[in-house]
This record gives C-alpha cells, structure tokens and sequence, in this order.
C-alpha cells in the first residue's frame, strides 16, 4: 500500500475582485510594515501593480517596487531583488504577476534574510531556514506558484534551469482574483493555461502521485479543457476567467504534492536554451511525450482521456488514448500554440544537450515511464517533425 504526505500551509483566498482586499488581509497577517513588490516590467506596464501599491501605501505600508526581472528568471535577478530588500530593511515579499514574478518573489525571500546564491539551496549548501513572509497575487492562470512549494530558477552562467523546492517557499497568502487576467494578452492566456493542464496531468500521473494529488488533477483537468477555450475567444468572459483561475489553483495544488515529469524537464531545458515562454515549451512537448508514456502506460492515460471528456466511457482504453493524443493537438492548435520547428532560436544540432539537460532535470525520475536521453532525443526529433 502506498504511503504519502500532504501539506498546504497557504491561506487561498479566491474570488473576483478579491486583490482589493489585500490590506486588511495582510493587517491580520502580522508580516511588518515594509513591503517589496516583486512584479515584472509587463504587468507594471499592464497597469496591474500600481492600484496594489497604493493601496497598501494607503494603509500605512512602505513599498519598495523590484521589477527587474525576465520571463524565465535568472539567479543574477533574484541575488539583484535580494540586495535590494536587504538594503531597504525589508520584512516581506508581495508578488504581483505570473510564474517568473511569484519565483522571484520566493527565492528574494529566501536570499534576503540568509545571502548567497540560489544554486547555494539548491545544492544544500545553504539551509532553508528563516524565510520572510511570501505573499503571491497571480495575474496569470497558469504557474500555480501561489500554492507550491518550489521556484524555477535559471542559472545565467550554464542556461540551466534549476529547482528551488522547500516547504517553507509556500506562500503565507495566495490572494487570486480573476480579475487581473482580464488584461492578459491571448498568447501568453494560451500557453499559461496549457502550463496548468500540463501540472495537472504530470501531477496525476507521475511515479509521486496520490490520491490527493488525483483528485485536485482531476478537478483542474476538467476546469481547464472546457474554460481555456472560451477565455482565449473572449477575456472579458468571467465565468471562464475565473474557472481558469481556479483550474491552475487546483493543479499547483496537485503537482505541489507531488511532481511534473518528462514535458516539464523538457520545457524547462528549451526555456533555459531558448528563453521560450515556459507554456508554449510544454505545449510544444505534451502530445508526444503522452505518446511515449502511453506506450507503456495505458490504463491510467485512458482514464484522463475520459477526465478530459476527450473519450466516452465506452470506448477502449487503446481508441480513448488516441482521441486524447489527438484531442489536445487540436486543442492546442486552436489556442495558436507554435511548433517547435517555428521557436525562435530552435535547432536540431542542440537536441542532444536538451536531452541531456532534460536528464539532469530532477523531475526526470518522476516520469511514469522510465525515460532516458535517448528516449529525449527520439521525443525531441518527432515534435520537431511532427509525428505524433
Ligand atoms: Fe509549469
């Protein structure tokens, strides 16, 4: 029988509008008085971070904005955030944006109070100990950073995209508002979302899943295949926004206590060469690492085959695996997600290190299937040819 752990120390707090109650919430949060506001240069332009400042401005806070930051963030930007929440006598952090800001916002967090590098954790050089208080507010439905425990990281020097994971990177507060996303440009309100349906299909089927994790995978799986859609056509739809919100809420909470698997160490290695946006990267890989997964694996992809309402009950496990093979290439088609051979930057002659990078990944050993570099490199050439 097997045995597993689960743990969510985060207070959700979940509704539209529910951003504006971000003072009183943090009045009864006891965090201090001085607040980074880790944000990225988009949202601010966006006009997301600014009516959060005053706000908590209004109520007595200092703010110290940090915004210096990528789409796939770099250990020099967190180590940079770090210096300045130092400097500034800082007593937590208030993420405001997507995955690269509320991962930002964790490791300054962790940097801050205790110096060093992130590859210094990551590597138990450092201990995760002492960590100022993280608030995440997301603007994307998508990461599920609000409720997980780790912040993906890369390293400038190598490209390497590496994993700071510890209980205590949870957020104190997940604040979503639907809201937010209203603004969220259709490309990037695509590739976040597949980004949620892929946590919530490695987080229900990798080698680490259980029950708890399956059943908020199962739930987020069915939010997002029929709310991503209507979002992306139209994103002033609330209902969909806020069935997207609370799709990636549920599948952080889902791969949270357990893991991602061979898309993710895939995506991470494409985004860590290329800077690809982390969604689109994942979006590129799921048909076909579900098509090698599957090879073995059968019994439980037909199973999300018909979570995802892409098979009927009755159809046989072999028949309900290809109508989900091909149900998301569709799905991702319609969502305009490029092909890999249409990436900037991609070329056949680096496949070979994003195998190996792919290895290297933590999350490798997690894949349901037993999964290797050439395994990688067969995945990598059929996605770049097609071939599902
Ligand atoms: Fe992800």
């Amino acid at each position: 029988m097997q045995t597993y752990s689960y743990f969510c120390n985060t207070r959700i707090e979940m509704g539209m509008g529910k951003s504006e109650q971000l003072p009183e919430l943090l009045n009864s949060l006891d965090i201090g008085s001085s607040i980074l506001l880790v944000s990225d240069p988009g949202i601010v332009k966006a006009g997301l971070a600014a009516p959060i400042q005053t706000a908590l401005e209004a109520s007595g806070y200092r703010v110290v904005l940090f915004d210096s930051l990528s789409q796939n963030p770099r250990d020099t930007e967190c180590i940079a955030g770090a210096k300045l929440f130092t400097e500034q006598g800082m007593d937590a952090v208030v993420a405001v944006g997507g995955g690269s800001a509320m991962d930002v916002g964790k490791a300054i967090a962790l940097l801050g109070p205790n110096g060093g590098a992130p590859i210094d954790y990551c590597e138990g050089r450092r201990a995760y100990t002492n960590i100022s208080p993280i608030i995440c507010i997301p603007t994307t439905a998508g990461t599920g950073s609000e409720v997980t425990r780790s912040a993906v990281i890369t390293e400038s020097f190598t490209h390497r995209k590496f994993t700071l994971k510890h209980a205590s990177l949870r957020p104190l507060l997940a604040l979503l508002d639907p809201k937010l996303t209203f603004t969220v440009p259709k490309s990037v309100t695509a590739a976040t979302g597949v980004d949620a349906l892929v946590h919530a299909i490695e987080g229900y089927t990798c080698k680490v899943a259980n029950p708890i994790s399956q059943a908020l995978g199962a739930r987020a799986m069915q939010s997002i295949v029929s709310a991503l859609p209507i979002a992306f056509r139209d994103p002033e739809h609330e209902q969909a926004r806020y069935h997207m919100m609370e799709g990636s809420l549920l599948a952080g909470l889902c791969f949270g206590s357990s893991d991602v698997a061979a898309v993710h160490c895939l995506a991470e290695a494409l985004g860590g060469l290329y800077d690809t946006p982390h969604g689109v990267a994942n979006a590129v890989f799921l048909p076909y690492v579900l098509r090698f997964n599957t090879q073995e694996e059968k019994a439980i992809h037909a199973t999300l085959a018909r979570i995802m309402n892409f098979a009927a009950e009755s159809d046989k496990d072999e028949i309900a695996i290809d109508k989900m093979i091909e149900g998301i290439r569709e799905f991702t088609n319609k969502l305009e997600i490029p092909k890999l051979k249409d990436l900037p930057g991609v070329q056949i002659e680096d496949f070979p290190r994003i195998a190996e990078l792919a290895v290297q990944n933590n999350s490798t050993p997690s894949n349901i299937r037993s999964i290797g570099a050439q395994d990688y490199l067969h995945i990598l050439q059929q996605t770049y040819d097609d071939v599902v």
